[in-house]
């Protein structure tokens, strides 16, 4: 039988404090957790939903170090951003705390100090690279080097950013300090360790018996790592940012970011609760959720918990709804690389449509693979769906009963079995929103509240109210009795999904009180009820909106390419004489047309100076055929005719290769006689 919890713990992953959020954090965590939060709220549970960014770390000190600025100064920025992101797309946490805060130090200290004294650690020594001009160990972002596998240079000790390889710092090639430059040492030095070998058997038995529920994605993770078994973890760094090692002989140390992180949701529990924190985490009658992104599920599922076990007075989350990577129009998301949408940008461009991110997000949700987002789903979701069904739907509703019924909810007269059914169909909608929610199917739980709102377009086309109401106004009341009712519904079932349009369209509805277990209920407005005035509940965007955020990444995707642009090695020598026998000259060009069932070539009639000459030119795709019509460009006049696509082609027109592999024709500066020699 399943366990009756009293209470529910929901935890989002800590964001790191070293840059603003984008929709990869929103969709892959903030977003579902909050959905999760608010339904459960509006059933009445009692439920704390906890988040807070993550400050320490070595990326944050990296990005100080960077900037010329303090790691201090860097989370402050950075956490005012994201808190605010979140707010402003309602992401309702209860607390949003921060591991630099006193408490969270505190907690934190105390927690490892326990493991420390009940003996839960190994001490370990190992050799870690050095850097004896900085005077410090080197964290594996510190050191950079050539790729062992790739062999592309710039690549860091924990991983290749051009192939992608995960790299321990000792495989680098030639590695050097990202701080002084200079070669570094191999040097002794003493850490702690979680020996997570001497909690695999628990652990298999808890998460691969105990929690097949779990999402495929979650419990395949868990279940690889156990079966590679698992190793001794450390849970301290040489590093001076974060939470100091509360142990003798520790100096210059502190608690790994991965150990104090996950203990923040505890102390910011504490921060807000100071005196009734502990039931939220100690007792069997509280039910932990973690959401978090796929790449925290290990630290999740089984580093935490493990440390959880160690201290033994807390409970293990009961389960860790983790989503896959959300891409943006093809590719991986990336911070470093500036190819993300970033929450605070995309407020400036779309003010007031929160709830039409966290629409898209939701209906196109990386909860079982990698997704991607596109602008061009992100419009058709909004246009199709958002204003063609619900809004549609709601306004045709409350504009008819304003137009017949002077903004009053009319009373049944009498039901027809058409109008049953539909009740029915509606009625039932409840369960399955429910069923799904429960098992945190965030895509389907939305998709079936929107079908509330394809049963209401159904309904009223069905019955067409605009054509009865020439004749029957006691059978238009019924049908917009009934439509008003699904509209209240509406507003209950997408208060966790679209929280800003519930709101807005409660207001319109005159609807104050609402709960959960209201939905499916057909009583909701009662007979004489006063509407308010509607407006638009969402607004078509056009076509150019879009189009001005694809060239944003577009220009984002060429300025990454040209920062990345390494010009090809130069070419071997060659003696003067050879370069004489290439006959490069200046051309005007007549005429232009594509070469038929050749997408790529361009054929070209040239005033060479002495006759007209014909070439052929593979750059079809980079310009229209009239486009060089005119141009005076330069060609290699003395390349023996070759015949292509069955025509022959007398030379080659020359071109510069972009970074990207985009071809521009080089042309004459100024006007020069057709036939001149380009020396
Ligand atoms: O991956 C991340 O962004 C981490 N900062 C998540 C930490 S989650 C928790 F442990 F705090
Ligand atoms: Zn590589």
């Amino acid at each position: 039988m399943e366990k009756h919890f009293k209470r529910t713990t929901v935890t989002s992953a800590l964001p790191y404090a070293n840059g603003p959020v984008h929709i990869g954090h929103l969709a892959g965590v903030y977003v579902p957790a909050d959905i999760y939060v608010r339904y459960l709220r509006l059933k009445g549970e009692d439920v704390l939903f906890i988040g807070g960014s993550d400050e320490h770390g070595v990326p944050i000190t990296i990005r100080a170090k960077k900037e010329g600025v303090t790691p201090q100064d860097i989370v402050d920025r950075y956490h005012g951003i994201i808190k605010k992101s979140f707010k402003e797309f309602g992401i309702s946490f209860d607390v949003y705390g921060r591991t630099t805060s006193k408490t969270h130090h505190e907690v934190a200290s105390d927690f490892f100090k326990k493991l420390y004294d009940k003996g839960e650690f190994i001490e370990r020594n190992s050799e870690q690279y050095y850097d004896e001009e900085a005077q410090q160990f080197l964290a594996d972002r510190y050191i950079t080097g050539e790729c062992p596998i790739c062999h592309s240079q710039g690549a860091y000790g924990d991983q290749c950013e051009s192939c992608g390889s995960s790299l321990n710092a000792t495989d680098l090639i030639n590695p050097k300090s990202a701080i002084s430059g200079s070669v570094p040492v191999m040097r002794k030095t003493k850490h702690w360790y979680l020996p997570l070998d001497k909690h695999e058997a628990w652990l298999r038995k808890w998460i691969l018996e105990g929690h097949k529920e779990w999402r495929p994605n979650v419990y395949g993770q868990c279940k690889s790592w156990l079966d590679m078994g698992l190793q001794p973890r450390a849970v301290s760094r040489d590093l001076n940012w974060g939470i100091p090692v509360p142990v003798e002989g520790a100096e210059g140390k502190v608690l790994y970011v991965w150990f104090d992180a996950p203990i923040g949701y505890i102390s910011n529990t504490k921060e807000l609760l100071p005196d009734s924190w502990e039931k939220w985490w100690k007792d069997e009658d509280t039910r932990l959720i973690h959401f978090i992104g796929k790449d925290n599920i290990v630290f999740h599922c089984i580093v935490f918990p493990a440390m959880l076990k160690a201290e033994g007075s807390y409970i293990l989350p009961d389960n860790v709804p983790s989503n896959e990577f959300l891409n943006l129009e093809g590719d991986k998301i990336s911070t470093s690389r500036n190819w993300a949408v970033w929450l605070h940008e995309y407020l400036e461009d779309f003010p007031g449509k929160q709830d039409v991110l966290r629409y898209v997000l939701t209906a196109n949700a990386p909860e079982t693979k990698d997704n991607d987002f596109t602008w061009k789903d992100f419009q058709a979701r909004n246009n199709n769906e958002l204003v063609a069904v619900f809004g549609n739907f709601v306004n045709r509703a409350l504009v008819l009963t304003g137009k017949y019924f002077d903004g009053l909810v009319p009373a049944i007269t009498e039901l027809t079995d058409y109008d049953k059914e539909t009740i029915k169909e509606f009625a039932n909608v409840k369960q399955e929103v429910e069923r799904l929610l429960n098992i945190f199917k965030f895509r389907d739980a939305q998709k079936e509240a929107m079908n509330l709102a394809r049963i209401g377009n159904k309904y009223l086309a069905d019955t067409e109210p605009w054509k009865v109401a020439k004749t029957d106004m006691s059978r238009v009341a019924t049908i917009m009795h009934i439509s008003m009712q699904l509209v209240a519904n509406l507003a209950i079932a997408f208060e966790p999904f679209l929280p800003f349009s519930s709101q807005r369209l409660r207001e319109m509805i005159n609807m104050e009180d609402f709960k959960w277990s209201d939905l499916g209920r057909i009583d909701l407005l009662a007979d004489g009820h006063k509407l308010n005035k509607p407006s638009l509940l969402f607004e078509k965007i056009e076509d150019e909106e879009v189009e001005k955020q694809v060239q944003k990444l577009l220009d984002t995707k060429k300025e990454n390419e040209q920062a990345n642009y390494k010009a090809p090695e130069i070419r071997e020598n060659i003696e003067f004489d050879d370069f004489l026998k290439m006959d490069i000259r200046v051309g005007t060009v007549l005429s232009c047309e594509k070469v038929p069932k050749a997408n790529k070539l361009l054929q070209f009639v040239i005033d060479d100076g002495l006759e007209k000459r014909t070439i052929v030119s593979g750059i079809a795709k980079f310009y229209k055929p009239n486009e060089l019509v005119g141009k005076q460009v330069c060609f290699v006049a003395n390349l023996a005719p070759r015949k292509l696509k069955g025509i022959v082609s007398e030379g080659m027109i020359l071109s510069a290769e972009d970074a990207d592999g985009a071809l521009s024709v080089i042309v004459s500066d100024r006007k020069v006689n057709p036939g001149s020699e380009v020396k």
